[in-house]
């Protein structure tokens, strides 16, 4: 049982050598999905939860480590201001130079500025603080680590305090890299690893999903779960939920490059 999970496991990673970043973030990260006009657009709502759990209970701390960045930073930009230093990750050499190609300010990277501007707003700033918080975000991220959430130990040894992280972020990875629930289950545990005791996990993942696109052509398998999966696999794997919100895709945001029918945000404490 356990090596049937690891070849479909090691088929999932054989499956993304073909992801291409560019083509994820047209997909996703563009209107109509990505529209800031838009108060029901999945992004906005992304930001709006990760801002309000931040917020709420008022978390920051040290360190605060992103399991599989992609080649995405949205999900750090509320965390940028709570946490010392922000380690960013991910699976695919191609999605962490991405990352850094932002960081060194390459002008061939991606421009994330509306989305610094959106993420001000709800922090009560002017959209036109947009540049200290990029500023801010290059300043805390100390590194762009490789990361595979399917070893018990994800990071490489001695990449992160003796203690470990404060928080961890993770969007739409681990369903997204698991064939099934069981491995789905393991791999919340294996990062759950990078967490200290008391720390706070803030999941975003996505609901019903069967595949999505990494490139054109590449669908990627992903478990598809619903919101009784989500609360299992958090229990099994240590956490006390705290907070599960639930976002209905529009009509208009089923746009053909994935069967996603919702998104889930969870926040959870390990105990
Ligand atoms: C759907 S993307 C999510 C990217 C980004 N977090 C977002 O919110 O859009 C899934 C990410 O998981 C990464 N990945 C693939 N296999 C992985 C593994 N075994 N461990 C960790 N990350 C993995 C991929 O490279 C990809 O960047």
């Amino acid at each position: 049982m356990e090596g049937e999970m690891l070849k479909t496991a090691a088929a999932m990673k054989a499956c993304y050598q073909g992801f291409d970043p560019a083509a994820y973030l047209q997909y996703n990260y563009t209107p109509p999905r990505a529209d800031f006009e838009r108060r029901d657009s999945i992004v906005p709502w992304k930001l709006s939860c990760l801002h309000r759990a931040l917020t709420e209970d008022d978390i920051r701390g040290d360190v605060l480590v992103d399991v599989g960045s992609g080649p995405t930073l949205y999900q750090v930009m509320s965390g940028c201001e709570r946490f010392n230093r922000v380690i960013l990750s991910d699976f695919l050499e191609v999605n962490r130079r991405e990352l850094q190609s932002w960081l060194q300010e390459d002008k061939s990277s991606l421009d994330w500025t509306t989305y610094f501007k959106y993420v001000c707003q709800l922090e009560g700033r002017s959209s036109s603080a947009w540049t200290e918080k990029a500023a801010r975000l290059r300043s805390v991220v100390s590194d762009v680590l490789p990361i595979d959430v399917h070893q018990s130990c994800p990071l490489s040894q001695g990449s992160l305090p003796s203690y470990g992280a404060d928080c961890l972020v993770s969007a739409f990875c681990l369903e997204s890299v698991s064939p099934d629930l069981p491995s789905f289950t393991s791999a919340l545990s294996n990062i759950s690893s990078l967490l200290k005791r008391g720390g706070y996990l803030l999941l975003i993942g996505a609901l019903g999903e069967s595949f999505y696109m990494g490139a054109p052509g590449l669908c990627i398998p992903v478990v598809p779960l619903d919101e009784a999966q989500v609360c299992f696999s958090l229990r099994a794997s240590g956490y006390e939920l705290l907070q599960l919100c639930i976002y209905h895709l529009p009509a208009d945001m089923k746009v053909g490059v994935d069967d996603v029918t919702g998104v889930f945000f969870a926040k959870a404490k390990k105990a």
